[in-house]
């Protein structure tokens, strides 16, 4: 069987053989692969700085961000059947007894380090024509979600970072006590930070919750990202023509800033500026550079006096891929031409090394083995 993968020991990067293990567990489905999504983390990996082949192997399949078609399952399966379109998740629980998060199904929150990640660490991805996996580690896509449900993984991000925000946000009982039917965003402002696909998708997931919400991203009006962040109704506001201070005097106080550019330098600018009561999530991942500087008496004066929370959000749970399952439905019917040019190009598995080799072209980039 054809996959994509690639080999640290040689540094090679492109399309392999490989045999799918057979059903092993009774609860283990088979799976068809029909799309798999490109994001930054398989180009990072072809670049070998990062991505580790399972124990015993040269090689590592990538991808993570799946959406495939059952085709077999094992007999103590109970609630996937054969033709059922699934979403898998990315990461697997440590083995050790005494990890609280990985017992309790958050391997999100991991306390070892000792997690493995499906396309990733040590555990081969879905970039392949076939892969099984254990029924708890898959979601059923409705039908109506098959052009757009390999966005789910990606969308994840934002469902867990904003379930952490509303976490933290109890603390303000005029939040935590919102009346029934209101959007809990309505009347606050939030800040995006990137027009990537994490951003965009996360601009969606603002809008749809009420909030007023702006896309703080590089390029210029007009280009295709802004075009997107502008139809599901977001501001879209160019970096390179208003600075921070401008932002936040065309926004007002910022209630929420979803960190989603991995620019460390823009992300701590955006820090100093956020409001009153305000939560700033990060979810970039910066490569190591040399430090930086930043005003910290001002932030660190600004988080005491404002009350505000700064928090960290990787990967997601099991409640963040239903979440983005629903969230992508409520897209695809409120945006169904903006969440569809979501992705820009679907490829076949010959592309793949110009895909993740060469300079990122478009939003988010598909693999289609159908
Ligand atoms: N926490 C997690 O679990 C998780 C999961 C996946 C990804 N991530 C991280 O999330 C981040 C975003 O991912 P992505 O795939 O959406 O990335 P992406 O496609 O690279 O998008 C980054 C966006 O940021 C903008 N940008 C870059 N430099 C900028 C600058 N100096 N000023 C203003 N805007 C700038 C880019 O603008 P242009 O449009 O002009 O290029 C682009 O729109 C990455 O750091 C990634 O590592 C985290
Ligand atoms: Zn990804
Ligand atoms: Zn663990």
């Amino acid at each position: 069987m054809q996959a994509v993968g690639v080999i640290p020991s040689k540094k090679e990067v492109g399309v392999l053989e490989h045999s799918n293990p057979e059903i092993r567990h009774d609860d283990v489905v088979r799976v068809r692969c029909l799309e798999v999504g490109i994001c930054g983390t398989d180009r990072e990996i072809c670049t070998f700085v990062y991505g580790q082949p399972p124990e015993g192997s040269e090689y590592l399949i990538l991808g993570h961000e799946s959406l495939g078609e059952v085709i077999d399952v094992g007999s103590a399966v109970k609630n996937i059947k054969v033709g059922d379109l699934v979403v898998p998740s990315v990461r697997r629980p440590c083995e050790h007894q005494d990890c609280q998060p990985c017992r309790a199904g958050l391997q999100d929150f991991c306390a070892t380090g000792d997690f493995v990640e499906r396309g990733i660490k040590a555990r081969h991805g879905y970039m392949t024509e076939e892969y099984s996996e254990h029924e708890q580690f898959l979601y059923v896509a409705p039908k109506n979600l098959r052009d757009v449900a390999v966005l789910v993984e990606p969308l994840t991000i934002a469902e867990k970072a904003m379930a952490q925000v509303w976490l933290a946000q109890q603390r303000l009982p005029w939040v935590k006590n919102n009346p029934q039917g209101t959007p809990r965003g309505k009347g606050l402002k939030a800040v995006v930070l990137g027009a990537g696909p994490i951003g965009i998708l996360g601009a969606m997931k603002m809008v749809s919750e009420g909030f007023d919400t702006y896309v703080y991203s590089r390029s210029r009006k007009p280009n295709p990202k802004a075009a997107l962040v502008e139809a599901v109704g977001a501001k879209y506001i160019s970096a390179l023509d208003h600075t921070v201070d401008e932002l936040v005097e065309m926004v007002g106080n910022i209630d929420l800033v979803y960190e989603a550019i991995g620019v460390s330098s823009v992300a701590y600018d955006v820090l100093r500026v956020l409001g009153n009561n305000g939560a700033f999530v990060f979810t970039g991942i910066p490569a190591p550079k040399p430090p930086i500087e930043v005003d910290a008496d001002l932030i660190m004066r600004n988080v005491v006096l404002k009350n505000q929370v700064i928090i960290g959000s990787v990967n997601a749970d099991a409640a963040a891929f239903e979440a983005a399952l629903a969230d992508l439905d409520v897209f695809v019917r409120r945006w169904p031409e903006t969440i569809r040019a979501v992705i820009t190009g679907r490829f076949s598995i010959d592309d793949c090394q110009s895909l993740l080799l060469d300079k990122a072209q478009g939003i988010k980039n598909v693999v289609s083995f159908t």
